[in-house]
This record gives C-alpha cells, sequence and structure tokens, in this order.
C-alpha cells in the first residue's frame, strides 16, 4: 500500500500550485512526523483535509482500527480519481473543500472527530478561507482531540496557536521542502 514517486502526481501539483502549494507528495519522513501523535487504538474517526496522491492516507489506514472510519476532503478532481482506487471500506473520499466538514459529517452521522490530519497550504490561502477552515476544524474535533497538520513556514502559528489549548511543533529537514510539523491539542 506505500506509495510511489509518480511523475504524473508532481505534474498535477505543479499545474494547481496555488492550491497544492508544492511540487512534490510529502516524504516518507514528513508523513511519519504528522502521524506520531495520533493513538490509533483510540481513534473511531479521522478526518484528512487535502490528501493529494493518498500518501498520508495510505499510512493512515495502515494503522488504523478495523472498526474506525477515514474521511478525505480533496477539491482537486483528478486526486480524488486516484483515491477512490484505494480499496478500503473505512474510507470516505469527498470532492470538496474542508470547509464543508460538518455538512459531510452530518451525512456520516458522525458527532465528532478524533484527529484531523492537514496538508493544506494554509500560508497560500486567503484569511477568511483559513479563518472558516479553523472554525470547521475546532467546532468538529473533540475534546482533548488532535489537529496535525504541516506547514513549510511558521506563517498561521499565531492562528493556531490562539485556538487550541496547546500547540507542539516539531521540524523535519527529510522533507523538500523541510517542514514544520504541527501538534494541536484541543
Ligand atoms: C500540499 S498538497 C498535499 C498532498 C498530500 N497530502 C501530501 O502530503 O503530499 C495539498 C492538497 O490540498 C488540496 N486542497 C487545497 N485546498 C483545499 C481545500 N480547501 N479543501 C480540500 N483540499 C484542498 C490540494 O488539492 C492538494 O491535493
Amino acid at each position: 500500500m506505500t506509495a510511489r514517486f509518480k511523475f504524473s502526481d508532481s505534474i498535477n501539483l505543479i499545474k494547481n500550485f496555488k492550491t497544492t502549494g508544492t511540487i512534490t507528495p510529502s516524504s516518507g519522513n514528513l508523513v511519519k512526523r504528522l502521524l506520531l501523535p495520533i493513538n490509533f487504538a483510540d481513534a473511531r474517526c479521522i478526518v484528512e483535509l487535502g490528501p493529494g496522491n493518498g500518501c498520508v492516507t495510505r499510512e493512515l489506514l495502515k494503522s488504523m482500527r478495523k472498526d474506525s472510519e477515514l474521511l478525505c476532503l480533496e477539491v482537486n478532481n483528478d486526486f480524488v480519481g486516484q483515491l477512490n482506487k484505494i480499496q478500503d471500506s473505512r474510507l470516505n473520499i469527498y470532492n470538496a473543500c474542508a470547509t464543508s466538514m460538518r455538512k459531510i459529517l452530518d451525512i456520516l452521522d458522525i458527532r465528532e472527530v478524533d484527529y484531523i490530519v492537514s496538508s493544506l497550504p494554509l500560508a497560500l490561502m486567503d484569511d477568511e478561507v483559513v479563518e472558516n477552515i479553523l472554525f470547521a476544524v475546532d467546532s468538529n474535533l473533540k475534546k482533548g482531540g488532535r489537529f496535525l497538520q504541516y506547514q513549510y513556514s511558521l506563517a498561521n502559528y499565531s492562528d493556531v496557536k490562539s485556538l487550541f489549548r496547546a500547540v507542539k511543533i516539531r521540524f523535519t529537514l527529510r522533507n523538500m521542502p523541510p517542514a514544520f510539523v504541527y501538534e494541536c491539542i484541543k
């Protein structure tokens, strides 16, 4: 199930740089760092924002409980087509913006979620969109839940700092480009 590097993924990322914010999928090392805080034994519902080619999605599915659910929200049609090829009954993929999280959780009859994992390029997004996404994250995450987000800068640190009880930051050089990983605790 490990995602192999595909040239077509990078072409898609470059073509849509405004919404992807990168030219290459995340490295295995970054994905590992991003998912490090997840206690999979307890996680019943995980939401992934901006799954792209599914490099994070596949790692989540490897460790998730058999009775858990993964909800993925992705705006890029080509990536949604790729994600739909992953055969796993726990996976729910929606071609939708991260801001529609509540509407989709309602369809699935899920009240709140344990973890929200995001690869969204917050630093490139309009302030209003970031505000709406962080509102959706905060209002759908259970108390004690974690919002896990990677970024190539600390540009949105103050936004998350003001919203969460605690924010821990890790850094990895082993990605192109090197990245900060935020662990935000509700
Ligand atoms: C940096 S790429 C990450 C892809 C992959 N998760 C990875 O780590 O390599 C960001 C992804 O977020 C998606 N995206 C951007 N804005 C979005 C939004 N508002 N809602 C959902 N997905 C979005 C892009 O289409 C892209 O696939």
